[in-house]
């Protein structure tokens, strides 16, 4: 690491891709953009340029490049887990965007490269956990200020962005649901049953809303509410009840207004807005930790986890029945 400022590697330069990297470069202190790559080399120029890197052909270069000290993967989600092995393997921290895999088997595979690494270097992109509104319900949960957990409610409501099977909307979007549900119960989810509405008639597999029965390994209970095509905008919420009280956080963007016989309040159109400033403290607390190579954040184990409760939610979905997330023993690493 040159003058103790990490170079970073960018992977995919598309909608999220070159949001981080633009990030890393004007927003993140201790880092730089040293190099991106993306299949479409004029993407990937346009944002090198942008950013003062070098654009590079392709991501396995990328990873063995010496101005890389860590390297950001936001390609496509079927590449994550090779990529992140990648990493792994030339012994370089990684931020993958979750999910970390497309299935659980490829989770485990990269979760058993960082076991034989003997070392944390991945963190997987569940920003949520940068978000101020989830981390005051997490603050309050873990000061005690409602005793024990008893109960987890999510809403995660998207505008419209393209079909989606059920499949793709547990893996890709509820995912990061799973996440947070795990992270603030601070409890595994060991059983889910998960019904959804097809977003049209004859493709039953297609989603336009989901609702998803969480039981967790602490005897909570919890339910996860998702849509892909809001008809309002973007939201995403938590609600924990506890023994001695609930917290709510605030999904939303503006002040109460009270006129003309209505009660309003904006929301945020779509999830870029809502989470800018989570983006930004994600990539900050990243890099801070990379430079004291000290892994915080969401890890592999998390990424893995989360892809057990997604993968029960699949089989629900088959089923028509409650089923059982069960992954392997928490090694001691994580
Ligand atoms: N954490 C979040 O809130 C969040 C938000 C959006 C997307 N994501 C995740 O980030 C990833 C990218 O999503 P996006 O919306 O930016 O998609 P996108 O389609 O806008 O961008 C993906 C880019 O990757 C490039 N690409 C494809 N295969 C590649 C490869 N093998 N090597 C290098 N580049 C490759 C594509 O050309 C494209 O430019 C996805 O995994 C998605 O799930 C996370």
């Amino acid at each position: 690491m040159k003058d103790n400022v990490v170079g970073v590697g960018v992977i995919g330069t598309g909608m999220i891709g070159s949001l981080h990297a633009e990030n890393l470069a004007r927003r993140t202190i201790g880092a730089r953009v040293a190099a991106v790559t993306d299949i479409d080399r004029g993407r990937a120029e346009t944002v090198a340029d942008r950013c003062g890197a070098k654009a590079i052909t392709d991501a396995i270069a990328l990873i063995a490049d010496p101005a890389v000290d860590a390297v950001l993967i936001a390609s496509p989600d079927v590449t994550h887990a090779d990529l992140t092995v990648a990493c792994i393997e030339a012994g370089k921290p990684v931020l993958c965007e979750k999910p970390l895999a497309t299935t659980v088997a490829e989770a485990e595979r990269v979760l058993q490269a960082e076991l034989a690494a003997g070392r944390r270097l991945t963190q997987v992109g569940f920003m949520r956990v940068y978000d101020r509104t989830h981390r005051e319900v997490y603050d309050l949960l873990r000061a005690g200020e409602l005793g024990e957990a008893l109960s987890f409610r999510g809403r995660h409501f998207n505008p419209f962005s393209g079909l989606k099977t059920i499949e793709t909307a547990i893996v890709n979007s509820l995912i990061h649901d799973i996440h947070s549900a795990r992270w603030l119960m601070a409890a595994e989810i060991e059983q889910v049953y998960a019904q959804w509405a097809p977003a049209l008639a004859d493709q039953p597999r297609s989603a336009r809303f989901a609702s998803i029965g969480l039981r967790f390994a602490s005897g909570a209970i919890g339910t996860l509410e998702w849509s892909g095509d809001s008809g309002y905008g973007y939201e995403v919420m938590v609600e924990i009840v506890g023994e001695r009280g609930t917290a709510e956080s605030i999904s939303h963007s503006s002040p109460v207004l009270r006129r003309g016989a209505t009660i309003a309040q904006a929301v945020t159109p779509n999830w870029p807005e809502r989470f800018a400033q989570a983006y930004v403290d994600e990539a900050q607390i990243w890099i801070d930790s990379v430079r004291a190579a000290a892994p915080t954040g969401p890890s592999a184990w998390d990424g893995y986890m989360s892809l057990v409760a997604a993968d029960a939610c699949i089989r629900s979905t088959e089923t028509g029945l409650p089923e059982a997330a069960v992954g392997m023993e928490r090694p001691d690493m994580y």
